[in-house]
């Protein structure tokens, strides 16, 4: 098959449609919609997409085809302009969590009701525990992820709706992150969480420790009854990641030699690895191929690390009002988050204030204003978009739908918390 370009073509070579449709083989012969051009492209056996060329309906642009397979442009071996560039140029409302949720609207309301069931009636003590921080609220980012792959991946996979199993899936991801909540507040000696006083701080820390441990370990029985051993030993390893997260973090407070592999690394194991596992458990569970599956893990990696970034940026610039939890903790604490690292690249006075644990009286203000003064917060942005962009990317092998859309939009939701 020979290469084909579109002829009002002005932003290099995009494969997004391309890849989307999946139309490398198998392909029967269309027109591209794009404004003003009629030129000949494939589509994929059962691709439904409407407008086959343009990415986003109100995208008046055609995009280039390429010869390479999905799998090679995606590995990066063919010109992938930057994905997230796109959706931008694309003059997005703002997004609100609601609106993106409402696609998965019922199923997220089916799982805040059976998560009040599932934590167990059989010790009233860790009951009240869940009950203050499941009731507190959260965003039900993961669940709602968990969702959307499960319905975006289901209709490629040509199901109905979608299973107990996914729904189980949903609950089992939402009770694994709460747990790791309760334990992190307990380490961070933080107070407050989703607005309200965290476990350790109303029940003390014994209760809190076992509150976590019970529900890990809750989740590990549902888990179990899922019957999925590939799914098993995803989540399970998500558990460990977890405490190798959190005892990177402790072992390297204060540590300015910390470097961005490491931070990035640390993140992995306390975030990303998680939003990967509900991401990738959600396709495992459409039963598509393995490459979709692969492709969903990355999406939930770098949507991870992306979030994980944007937390840290966030800790910096936002008040305890408006994030529910303790602000400006991080790095009273030690923990050299993303704008740090690259504030210690250009001010090596930093390093000296924040070896001191910030004894002197007005150092860690010094600290926060040198941060900021020196780009701190605007390089960790770009880490985070760069780490976003790739997420975007990794959507690329799901036929649009309003699933598809709805985690693009999760990725740039996640971005304009900063703006
Ligand atoms: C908080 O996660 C922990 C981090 C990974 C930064 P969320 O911001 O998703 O927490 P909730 O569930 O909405 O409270
Ligand atoms: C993420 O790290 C914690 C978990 C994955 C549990 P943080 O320590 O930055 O999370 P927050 O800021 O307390 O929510
Ligand atoms: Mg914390
Ligand atoms: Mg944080």
């Amino acid at each position: 098959m020979m290469s084909m370009t579109c002829h009002n073509l002005d932003f290099g070579t995009s494969v997004l449609d391309f890849v989307a449709c999946g139309c490398a083989t198998n392909g029967t012969i269309g027109r591209c919609a794009g404004k003003s051009c009629a030129r000949t492209i494939s589509r994929s056996k059962g691709c439904r997409a409407r407008r086959l060329v343009c990415w986003r309906q109100n995208l008046a642009r055609c995009h280039a085809f390429s010869t390479k397979t999905p799998e090679a442009l995606l590995n990066g071996v063919g010109q992938v302009p930057p994905a997230l560039l796109n959706l931008k140029n694309e003059s997005r409302r703002t997004i609100s969590l609601s609106k993106l949720f409402e696609v998965v609207a019922d199923d997220l309301q089916t799982l805040n009701q059976n998560l009040q069931s599932i934590v167990g009636a059989e010790n009233p003590l860790l009951m009240s525990a869940a009950e203050q921080i499941f009731g507190a609220g959260g965003k039900r980012m993961r669940p709602a992820l968990v969702f959307l792959v499960s319905r975006a991946t289901a209709e490629l996979a040509g199901m109905k709706d979608l299973t107990t199993k996914h729904r189980r899936l949903a609950e089992i991801i939402e009770m694994i992150h709460t747990a790791s909540l309760i334990h992190d507040d307990v380490l961070d000696e933080s107070d407050m969480r989703r607005g309200k006083e965290t476990v350790h701080q109303l029940y003390g820390t014994r209760v809190a420790v076992l509150a976590g441990d019970f529900m890990f370990a809750q989740s590990s029985w549902y888990l179990a009854n899922l019957e999925n051993l590939e799914v098993i030993k995803l989540i399970s390893q998500v558990i460990k990641d977890f405490a190798s997260g959190e005892i990177k973090q402790a072992s390297s407070l204060f540590d300015c030699d910390v470097e961005l592999q490491e931070y990035l690394q640390k993140s992995y194991y306390k975030t990303a690895s998680l939003i990967a596992a509900s991401t990738k458990g959600a396709a495992i569970f459409s039963g598509v191929d393995p490459f979709i599956a692969k492709q969903m893990y990355d999406y939930g990696k770098n949507l991870g690390l992306s979030f994980q970034v944007v937390d840290d940026i966030l800790d910096f610039t936002q008040s305890a009002e408006q994030l529910g939890k303790p602000a400006g903790s991080d790095l009273v604490k030690g923990n050299l988050t993303a704008p740090v690292i690259f504030a210690l690249e250009k001010e090596p006075k930093l390093k000296e204030i924040i070896e001191s644990e910030f004894c002197e009286t007005g150092s860690l203000e010094e600290a926060i204003e040198l941060v900021k003064k020196c780009g701190g917060i605007e390089r960790a942005q770009e880490l985070a978009k760069e780490k976003a962009d790739l997420a975007v990317q990794n959507l690329q092998c799901l036929p649009q739908s309003n699933y598809r859309l709805a985690l693009e939009d999760m990725v740039i939701f996640n971005l304009e918390r900063i703006d």
